[in-house]
């Protein structure tokens, strides 16, 4: 079998990170998003190829076998997988990432040889009770994520009493079992206090997320995604790979930022989601108080000539164009009304839909030109000029009550302020509420018409009526 020396080893772990930081650089733009993938994937395979060759030094049967049947469920995954159901599918990856530094930590502790004597075994100790604690809490938190945005497992937040002080308990605990560990590994034990602590840090995951609502539910991913980089990290340096832990960093130091940005965007503080207890799975009955104003509700083909008499069009895409698959017929409408010579635009709130760039994936997946998409600091203030604003399938990210309500769940997020624009169109089934369970005071409003149905069902007929 070919082998790699030192020096090549390096050169291209080297090589690896400089592109997945290229990749993260490419991703956080629409434009550069492809060849951001590219960056990512040519990183990944030199790391594998440097990997195989370069590290390990026996087994080879064993590890091609792995890597078929990785490959191949990865590629079936990849394929089948709905947009709406990518959160998911993140969340059980995140939970083999969390599995993988639990086994790796556990076959490093009971490696029969390994060479660390004095103070280097108890560092080595202490990164292996490091990584399997945090690769636990990635495993057990994840496959819950992975329930509860599935909808095997209810949304609403699990709250026991006291749960905080359960969650003090169980810090303490590992602390607690930590030391234990690191006293008994240095006579030669150790096995009990790792067992214990994994237990534990299993439950502590579980807890964790099962109190966590259904709509805070992507920033939880999002940070069990930073949860499963540094468990990566941990798990480079138990095996002492330097490419594992600046890779680890990586995943763990941007799942953190998205955390971050997506707490900003709903208006929520970080630790607020992480204690717990907002969200409910949200978008059946209407909570809130009695709302002014009447219904209005348009059919397709007023829509239709609504889009047409217009000069200035804003489409506000949601949660519900992704559940109706509606993006093709937008991007049908929106060439028919440019052809007509209406300036249509595209307003993009971050947390549209269901995870971050969820809309912008949609549109770029139907081709709609990037030139007309905007974030929405981008168009905000230009409402009042917009004829016409069709909002689809979207709900919260266009609700006035989080700047009118302060006792609203959502107040001061900030949205997509349509109805200062001449008309808005609504497009939903019902009057259901969107993920945050609240009432929308913009279906109430006087210049807001309602189209009732499927997104894709009445868009279908609005492009009809239009050509
Ligand atoms: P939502 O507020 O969830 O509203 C979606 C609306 O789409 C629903 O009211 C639903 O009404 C409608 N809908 C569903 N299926 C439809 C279909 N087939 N045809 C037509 N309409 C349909 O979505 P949004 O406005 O995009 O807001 C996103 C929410 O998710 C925010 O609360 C945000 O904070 C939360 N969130 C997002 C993220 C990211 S990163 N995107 C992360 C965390 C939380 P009907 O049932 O009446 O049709």
């Amino acid at each position: 079998m070919l082998s790699l020396n030192a020096g090549t080893i390096t050169a291209a772990y080297i090589a690896a990170t400089i592109l997945f930081i290229l990749a993260l650089g490419g991703l956080s733009n629409q434009e550069t998003a492809r060849r951001g993938n590219w960056y990512g994937i040519t990183g990944m395979a030199i790391a594998l190829l440097a990997t195989i060759f370069g590290v390990v030094t026996k087994n080879y049967g064993l590890l091609l076998g792995a890597l078929l049947i990785g490959a191949t469920i990865g590629l079936l995954l990849a394929r089948r997988v709905q947009m709406t159901q990518m959160p998911e599918l993140v969340a059980i990856l995140h939970s083999l990432v969390g599995a993988a530094a639990v086994f790796v930590g556990f076959a490093s502790f009971m490696d029969p040889n390994s060479s660390y004597t004095g103070v280097e075994k108890t560092i080595h100790n202490i990164e292996i009770y490091i990584g399997i604690l945090i690769g636990a809490v990635t495993f057990s938190g994840s496959v819950i994520a992975f329930g509860k945005l599935s909808g095997r497992i209810g949304g609403s937040p699990m709250l026991l009493p006291a749960r905080h002080w359960l969650n003090l308990l169980l810090l303490l605990g590992a602390i607690w079992f930590g030391r234990e560990f690191v006293i008994q590994a240095a006579a030669g034990g150790g096995m009990q206090p790792l067992i214990i602590m994994t237990v534990l840090a299993l439950l502590f995951g579980i807890h964790m997320v099962m109190a966590i609502g259904g709509a805070d539910m992507p920033v939880v991913v999002s940070m069990l995604n930073s949860y499963s980089g540094w468990a990566a990290s941990a798990t480079g340096f138990m095996l002492s790979n330097d490419l594992l832990i600046v890779t680890g960093a990586l995943v763990g130091s941007s799942g953190a930022i998205l955390s971050y940005i997506m707490c900003r965007a709903m208006n929520r503080k970080f630790l607020n989601v992480i204690a717990g207890g907002f969200g409910t799975g949200g978008g059946t009955s209407a909570s809130g108080g009695e709302q002014d104003g009447e219904i209005v509700s348009v059919n397709p083909d007023e829509t239709a000539s609504m889009l047409a008499g217009a000069k200035e069009v804003m489409i506000i895409p949601g949660y519900g164009m992704a559940v109706a698959q509606a993006q093709h017929t937008v991007y049908e409408i929106t060439k028919a009304l440019r052809a007509k010579k209406v300036n249509v635009r595209f307003g993009i709130h971050p947390v549209a839909g269901r995870m971050p760039g969820h809309m912008n994936v949609l549109l770029a997946e139907a081709k709609v030109p990037y030139d007309i998409v905007y974030e929405m600091d981008e168009i905000n203030d230009d409402f009042p000029d917009v004829d016409v604003s069709v909002v689809i399938g979207a709900n919260d990210i266009v609700n006035p009550s989080a700047q009118d309500e302060p006792d609203s769940p959502i107040a001061g997020m900030p949205v997509l302020e349509c109805w200062k624009g001449k008309t808005t169109i609504v497009l939903k089934r019902s009057m259901a509420t969107g993920y945050a369970g609240v009432q929308n005071p913009l279906f109430f409003k006087e210049n807001t018409r309602m189209l009732f149905g499927d997104a894709k069902e009445t868009l279908d007929q609005v492009l009809k009526d239009l050509t």
